[in-house]
């Protein structure tokens, strides 16, 4: 097994350009304007896995965009990694706010990455974690060190809420058997703080609508004697939340599991500067609920957030109008016990109940998902934790992430089988936001980690 340092050290160049070539093509699943692109990158994942060695590789059609499976079955008696990923991106506008073309990678040193990071979107999320993937197994084919089954199905609808592969999933089960789910599309704490993610949280996405008039109006001839939808769109809104910051939706923290004091205390062992916190994101003051940590506020706590919020004139200069109609879109992030349809059913509840008589409310679900913690005492956790331990000289921190992967839960009811989350991105990566990056020394590090998963899993899944 020493012998995959080596292999990345001959090879690393190769690997990134690779990685670069598959970060070339736009493929934003939310846009239809790059439907080709995310044809075309579903090829170029295939032909990838084929050259990796995957004895059979499908495109896999669906409703929606396909998905690539793919696989090399050693010995049936061999337990089973199933590798999970997806190869679309996020949009990446705002597009002036990129430093380099957001489909054009360039390699540039940073603070944190002394070694160089890719800069591109999809470079962390998820084309460069899931392409460790393919790497690894490239590794492990062609030098006969590959220790068990192994299977791929990467699909192209995660960042629009992976509808398609929720009907593939259960239509698949037999296909998609396995001893165990591996997936890369998380983070860590820093390069020298290793972390495995055990728990993701759900999401519930609405959209909101405010009619009053049925016409844009004078604000002079008409204001004061009529509802201004953002006037109250705003202010419904804000009574969202109290002066705690808890969510004021009724029910709504019904099923909210609180930890224990000594679940607490374990979490706040994991490193965590507040001054850094600030600096990072130039913040003058943390905020957020009352009687909770910043890890507790954005990992085991729900939230809610307006994500966008539009209406009336934007434009340059002043324009005296009162719009007829106000949106926002409004994601609230929940805890693996909170049913997202009820939470989506309550929001709608409540919302329609405070809005004033004089304007018409409108509520509108988008998707949604299940929230997932992994317990670490099975032998996926173990055996990801040993791997680490190998490549990092250090025990990874477990740790439940504020993030949110909806198909893990599903994973677990249709396959009954647990995910482990290695993840090797960085919160400063800037996943979603322009100028997104993913360290040289990630990628490599990637690379490195994973084949040791696959030895130790075989290992420990033996001594069962
Ligand atoms: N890879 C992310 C989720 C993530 C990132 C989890 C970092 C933990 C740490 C994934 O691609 C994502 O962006 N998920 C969406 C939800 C999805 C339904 C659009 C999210 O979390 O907003
Ligand atoms: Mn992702
Ligand atoms: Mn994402």
């Amino acid at each position: 097994m020493n012998t995959i340092k080596s292999y990345i050290e001959n090879n690393k160049e190769r690997f990134l350009n690779e990685l670069i070539e598959l970060l070339k093509i736009p493929s934003v699943s939310a846009d239809k304007a790059f439907k080709k692109d995310v044809l075309n990158t579903a090829d170029f994942v295939l032909k990838s896995l084929k050259k990796a060695g995957c004895d059979k590789v499908e495109l896999c059609k669906t409703p929606g965009y396909p998905i690539i499976y793919g696989e090399k079955i050693i010995d049936t008696n061999l337990p089973t990694v199933l590798v999970y990923g997806h190869y679309d991106v996020q949009p990446a506008d705002p597009i002036d706010l990129w430093h380099s073309p957001p489909f054009d990678p360039v390699i540039k040193k940073t603070e944190i990455h002394p070694e160089g990071a890719i800069f591109a979107r999809g470079s962390c999320d998820d084309k460069g974690q899931m392409y460790m993937h393919v790497k690894a197994l490239e590794y492990m084919t062609s030098t006969g060190n590959l220790p068990c089954n192994v299977k791929f199905m990467i699909e192209g609808e995660e960042e629009v809420g992976s509808e398609s592969l929720s009907w593939f999933v259960p239509r698949n089960k037999e296909k998609l058997a396995n001893d165990v789910i591996l997936i890369s599309d998380t983070g860590m704490i820093a390069n020298n703080i290793p972390s495995i993610t055990t728990g993701l949280r759900g999401l519930s996405y609405v959209e909101v609508a405010i009619t009053g008039p049925n016409r844009d109006l004078h604000s002079g001839l008409y204001g004061g004697a009529v509802a201004n939808p953002i006037n109250i769109l705003t202010k419904m809104i804000a009574s969202l939340h109290d002066e705690n910051n808890h969510i004021t939706i009724p029910g709504f923290y019904d099923n909210v599991e609180e930890l224990s004091l000594e679940e607490r205390a374990e979490m706040a062992k994991a490193p965590f500067s507040k001054e850094d916190y600030k600096k990072s994101i130039n913040i003058g003051e943390i905020y957020g609920e009352k009687g909770y940590t910043t890890n507790e506020r954005n990992s085991i706590r729900p939230t809610l957030d307006v994500n966008g919020i539009w209406g009336g004139y934007t434009g340059e200069g002043a324009k005296t109008v009162i719009a007829s109609k106000a949106y926002a879109k409004i994601s609230m992030r929940l805890i693996p016990n909170q049913d997202w349809r009820e939470i989506t059913e309550l929001f709608k509840n409540h919302f329609e109940s405070i809005a004033p008589k004089a304007v018409k409310v409108e509520v509108k679900p988008h998707h949604g998902g299940q929230g997932y913690v992994t317990p670490i005492d099975n032998i996926g956790y173990q055996a990801a934790s040993k791997a680490y331990e190998t490549t990092f000289g250090k025990t990874p921190i477990p740790q439940r992430s504020g993030g949110s992967i909806p198909i893990v839960a599903l994973f677990e009811q249709e396959l009954k089988s647990k995910t482990i989350l290695m993840g090797f991105g960085l919160n400063s990566d800037a996943i979603h936001s322009p100028n997104e990056h993913f360290g040289v020394w990630n990628y490599l590090k990637g690379i490195e980690t994973i084949p040791y998963f696959y030895n130790y899993f075989t290992e420990l899944h033996h001594q069962k």
